[in-house]
């Protein structure tokens, strides 16, 4: 049986994961750096690339040893070596490397966010290619065609800010702290969607692009006037934000007739009204529709390690090099034409 380590430490998650053939999770670990970075109201790089370097080397020890493990009984190593924090990516590129050289095992440079666009067939093994991709977190708003392992096509970014990122900033600006997007999905509940007119930012425009600069002006408007409650003003954006993505993805099916599926993954699929909107979205169009659960959505190197697996299967597979340099930003889709606005963030 074919068995992967991963390694995760993009962002502000350090984890380690052991992960089967079949998709079974033999092991895992996750350990969020929220309180280090809570009282900067966002991640900050330094801080994270110094928890990741404390918490890997023993956090990988702590799986392989639950497992059983030992290092040299894996198929390959594969860590996250982009895009994201470059200090952290190369903690745990770096902790690959010498892991891989030490104990005679292929490493396998992944990419993040083929991480999250195929966690969605960790979760469900049913789930076949050709599917459309929203891949929805803190750092990307994207639409892919998903035709194979390798094969991304992007359809769709956004000009400003990710969908994770609006969320974390109408937190702050609301008093919720961060990370923000499980807090507004919380305070959504005991608010009404209607009560605060906000904007749709590109909503019937003929690209499949997202921007989400204007709905973040718009929600501190509408804090700053003081006419809302809290409660309906994050409902209003939750809402705001859902037929976007919905208007969105209207434009980029009617350029994929022949994809039978919708998947959403990263960490904005955690919310429970995203989620709830795109399964009627699929049911409405006759698309079958697929979400890993939600500890699967957020960071996690169990996606890494079955993004790992995943190319072991390819009949041309060839593992990284040693040389292999860890990459601040790497697109899935590097022939995908860059949009205004796009490349300011990481
Ligand atoms: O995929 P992820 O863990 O990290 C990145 O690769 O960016 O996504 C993190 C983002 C954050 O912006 C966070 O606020 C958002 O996902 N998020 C949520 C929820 N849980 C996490 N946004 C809305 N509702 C949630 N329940
Ligand atoms: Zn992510």
């Amino acid at each position: 049986m074919t068995l992967v380590l991963g390694i995760e430490s993009s962002c502000d998650e350090t984890a380690a994961a052991l992960v089967d053939g079949t998709g079974r999770i033999v092991a895992q670990h996750i350990a969020s750096q929220d309180e280090a970075h809570a009282p900067y109201g966002g991640v900050v790089p330094e801080i994270a690339a110094r928890a990741h370097a404390e918490r890997l080397g023993p956090m990988i020890a702590a799986v392989l040893d639950e497992a059983g493990i030992h290092l040299r009984q894996c198929d390959a190593i594969a860590a996250t070596a982009g895009p994201g924090l470059i200090g952290g990516v190369m903690v745990g590129l770096v902790s690959a490397k010498a892991l891989a050289m030490a104990a005679e095992v292929p490493l396998i440079a992944i990419n993040h966010l083929e991480g999250h666009v195929l966690s969605a067939r960790l979760a469900d093994p049913a789930l076949r290619f050709p599917y459309a991709l929203l891949l929805v977190s803190g750092g990307h708003c994207q639409i892919l065609r998903v035709d194979g392992v390798g094969r991304y096509r992007r359809l769709a970014t956004t000009i400003d800010d990710a969908l994770g990122e609006a969320f974390d900033k109408t937190a702050k600006i609301l008093g919720l702290g961060f990370p923000g997007g499980p807090a507004v999905e919380r305070l959504a509940a005991e608010g009404r969607a209607d009560a605060v007119p906000l904007p749709r930012p590109l909503a019937g425009s003929r690209e499949p692009h997202f921007s989400f600069a204007g709905l973040k002006s718009a929600v501190l408007r509408a804090h700053e006037s003081g006419q809302y409650a809290a409660p309906d003003i994050a409902a209003s954006f939750q809402q705001a934000a859902i037929d976007c993505l919905l208007d969105r993805l209207g434009v980029a099916f009617a350029r994929m007739d022949d994809v039978p599926a919708l998947v959403v993954a990263g960490g904005v699929a955690a919310n429970k009204a995203v989620r709830a909107a795109l399964e009627g979205f699929a049911a409405q169009r006759g698309l079958a529709f697929s979400a890993p659960p939600p500890q699967l959505c957020t960071d996690n190197a169990a996606m890494i390690a079955w993004a790992g697996i995943e190319r072991l299967s390819l009949p041309d597979f060839r593992p990284d090099p040693l040389s292999i340099s860890a990459r601040p930003r790497w697109p899935l889709d590097p022939s995908a034409e860059p949009v205004r606005g796009a490349g300011v963030k990481a």
